[in-house]
């Protein structure tokens, strides 16, 4: 008899941006992938956060929503501390809080939201980076093949094709995905002799909320907005489902992907 296949993350899994869209979705394929527990961290309203635990409670794992601002250090740092006291520790991280920037082109630049958009997705991704590994650095191995090295943790940095293609129009979004990837490769080479790995994916074009308002023109997708979604969708080749972002990052943390490390995944068709 074949050896039986255990679930792929049995572990405890901790998800920035998780209320909603790619976030939600990979808080979800964790619990599908056998997660004992999956903590969510988000800012968004109650009603959205209670949606998006009840949606990973669905498929059979505990689910504790934080409260949490990622630009925020001693929020970051208490919302790690929280998923411990409660679950012992984090095996898998994925850091999804992300906001798509302004449209404007660089000769219109507004630094305030320059300002924002790196913050969130730049300093965000090093705030939660920096606690998830401080966290992962305590923690004994994970159960991982024979003959392999300890993981002590895996975490994924959510980058998008911006983290190496641009547009016109996409100056403060482009640099902050460049910067997600200067993240995880350095916290790559500093995490690998403590059995941490650390990669990015990038999601090409997936309608969420946050692509939606990317679009608008006075609150409202308009035809404009629509030509450009689906420009965007015939060069991705077809639509896509969160679904396919989730299982992908649940599947980069199992501990069968040991040699796997500083990669950016493009999950783009
Ligand atoms: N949708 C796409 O086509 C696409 C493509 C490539 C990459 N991405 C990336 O995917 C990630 C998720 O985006 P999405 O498309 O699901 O958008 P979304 O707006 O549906 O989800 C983003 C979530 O992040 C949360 N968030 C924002 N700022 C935060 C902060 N400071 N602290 C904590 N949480 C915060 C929001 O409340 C929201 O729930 C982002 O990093 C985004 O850049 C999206």
């Amino acid at each position: 008899m074949g050896r039986r296949q255990g679930p792929n993350t049995p572990g405890i899994a901790f998800v920035t941006g998780a209320a909603r869209g790619l976030g939600n979705a990979v808080a979800v394929s964790f619990a599908k992938e056998g997660a004992k527990a999956v903590v969510i961290v988000d800012i968004n309203d109650e009603e959205t956060m209670e949606l998006g635990k009840a949606a990973v409670e669905a498929h059979g794992a505990e689910c504790l929503a934080i409260r949490a601002d990622v630009t925020q250090e001693a929020e970051v740092a208490s919302a790690v501390s929280e998923a411990v006291a409660k679950f012992g520790r984090i095996d898998y991280a994925a850091n999804f809080a992300g906001i798509v920037g302004p449209p404007d082109s660089i000769v219109n630049l507004d630094v305030a939201k320059w300002r924002k958009t790196l913050e969130v997705n730049a300093t965000g991704v090093m705030l939660c980076t920096k606690y998830e590994m401080i966290q992962m650095m305590k923690q004994d191995s994970l159960a991982v093949e024979d003959g392999r090295p300890p993981q002590r943790g895996a975490i994924v940095n959510c980058a998008s094709v911006n983290s190496l293609l641009t547009m016109p129009g996409t100056g403060p979004y482009t640099a902050s995905k460049h910067a997600c990837y200067g993240i995880t490769k350095t916290a790559a080479l500093e995490g690998r002799s403590h059995g941490i790995r650390v990669n990015a994916v990038s999601p090409g074009f997936l309608l969420t909320k946050m692509a939606e308002e990317s679009l608008m023109k006075d609150d409202v997708v308009d035809s404009r907005g629509m030509a450009m979604w689906q420009y965007f969708v015939s060069r991705q080749g077809r639509s896509a489902s969160f679904d396919e972002i989730g299982d992908v990052v649940a599947l980069m943390c199992t501990p069968k992907m040991s040699l796997v490390v500083g990669q950016n995944l493009f999950i783009d068709g």
